[in-house]
Order: C-alpha cells, then sequence, then structure tokens
C-alpha cells in the first residue's frame, strides 16, 4: 500500500512540481459524496474502483468509539437527530443515511472493508474533534490500510503527534495559507490540503511545494473546479464525484 496519491509521488523537484502539467490524483471526498451516501462503506466500496484515494471523517460517539460522520449533530444526513457524541454505536447503526440503506459506520468497520478491498484504496481520515485522535489511532492499528491524518485543528494534530509521532498526517487550511504552512512545519506534516480558493486566490501552492510538501485541494464539486486545482499545480484534488478528472489522457505532444 502506498500514500502516493496524497504524497505527490512522481513529483521530481519542488520546482518543478508546481509547473507540473501532469494530472492530480484524485480523492473521493466523503466517499464522492455527489454521487454516494457520504461517509458511508456504500460509498468508499462504490467509489473505490474510480478513484486513487478517499477522505472521510471522524468524530466520537456516545459510546466513545470514532464514526465515520461529517456533521457534529445527525439531523442533515440521517432520519436521526440530536448530537452524535450523545448516541450509542448501536443507535447509529440503525439510522439511514440520505434516505438509503447505507448506515454511519465505525471507523473499524469502514477500514474492515477497505482492507476487503481487492485493491489498496488509501483512506485520508479527518479528524473533526482532539478527542477522536488517539482512538483513530489505536483502530487503525487493527487493519492493513493506508491512512493519512488531517485536520483543521492543531489540538488534534498534537494529540495525534502524541498518539503516533510517525503517522503521515496533512494540514487542513481554509483562509490562512500562512498557518496552515507553519503548522505543517510544527507537526512535520509532508502535506497540506487547503482550499480551492487558497489555492486559486494566494501563492500557497507554490509556497509548499518550495517547502516540499505536497498540495491537495478541497472540494471540487465540477469538471471546471478540478481543471482549475490541476491548472494551478495541485497534486491531489479532493472532489465529490470521480468523473471530474480526465485520469487517462495524457497531454496532446
Ligand atoms: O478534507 C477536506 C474536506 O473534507 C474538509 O472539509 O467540511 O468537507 O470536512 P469538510
Ligand atoms: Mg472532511
Amino acid at each position: 500500500m502506498s500514500l502516493d496519491p496524497f504524497l505527490g509521488a512522481g513529483r521530481t523537484t519542488a520546482s518543478s512540481a508546481a509547473s507540473s502539467s501532469s494530472t492530480p490524483s484524485l480523492v473521493g471526498h466523503r466517499g464522492c459524496a455527489g454521487q454516494y451516501p457520504e461517509n458511508t462503506v456504500a460509498a468508499v466500496t462504490a467509489a473505490a474502483t474510480h478513484v486513487d484515494a478517499v477522505e472521510v471523517d471522524v468524530r466520537l460517539c456516545g459510546t466513545g468509539e470514532p464514526v465515520v460522520f461529517h456533521d457534529e449533530t445527525l439531523d442533515r444526513v440521517t432520519d436521526g437527530s440530536g448530537r452524535v457524541d450523545e448516541v450509542p454505536l448501536g443507535r447509529l447503526g440503525e439510522l439511514d443515511v440520505h434516505g438509503t440503506d447505507a448506515s454511519i459506520p465505525s471507523l473499524a468497520e469502514l477500514l474492515s472493508a477497505v482492507s476487503s478491498l481487492p485493491t489498496d484504496l488509501p483512506v485520508n481520515v479527518e479528524l473533526k474533534t482532539s478527542a477522536v485522535a488517539s482512538a483513530a489511532v489505536d483502530v487503525r492499528a487493527e487493519y492493513e490500510v493506508d491512512v493519512i491524518y488531517s485536520s483543521f485543528h492543531d489540538d488534534a494534530l498534537r494529540e495525534l503527534r502524541r498518539a503516533d509521532p510517525d503517522a503521515p498526517l496533512a494540514v487542513l487550511c481554509g483562509r490562512d495559507p500562512d498557518a496552515g504552512l507553519d503548522a505543517a512545519a510544527a507537526f512535520d506534516a509532508p502535506a497540506i490540503h487547503p482550499s480551492m480558493a487558497l489555492v486559486l486566490e494566494t501563492a500557497v501552492v507554490r509556497r509548499a511545494h518550495d517547502r516540499g510538501l505536497a498540495v491537495n485541494a478541497w472540494t471540487a464539486s465540477t469538471a471546471a473546479d478540478a481543471g482549475r486545482l490541476a491548472d494551478a499545480g495541485v497534486d491531489g484534488v479532493i472532489a465529490d464525484r470521480w468523473d471530474v478528472l480526465d485520469q487517462g489522457s495524457e497531454p496532446d505532444a
């Protein structure tokens, strides 16, 4: 297994990466939330043959297990309501995600499913809270799956580093490229994950590449979004759909 989709493997030098015209890696955001019920085993397994990797969100549930879920509360995504961190794992497994048969998986269930796929599928586990970091590391140790962690929160990255000093991680940054680049240095991160706006409106890609960091940007919803990110030189596009990048074509000679 390899984290190449996240770490920009194939880049020869930091400066050549910034001007590279090669197609970026494709990472299915929440398991391609634009096509499948977000953050579910069904989504990740359906997306698996189309993407280089997937991204999922994790937080603790009411009985203390890490579960794969984006929001603090159940209301937007499921037929339940209330705070995820107050609901037991068993109850979460009974809820429907976006009106489908798919339910909220534990991180263990999701990594177990990924480890059973016929081909390797690296997983970006986004830590939504600091409290979930060490529990996520404990779960990940049980499965043969390549994982890179990420978070917007310094306290989550700190907890992650405490739990696993060697774990690959990426710093998520939405508004402030300086804070993201500084955090990458502080946490010894090999990658940053900036928003699409940061990529298009600042020099964050060049600055990150100059520091030897890979750049995976979120979130592309359309082919136009993905094309703009590719033109900006990112190493990976975190996308809601797997059909936004033409991964098979080569540039014209
Ligand atoms: O990891 C990139 C992206 O998932 C961050 O935003 O809110 O969709 O988790 P969000
Ligand atoms: Mg996320």
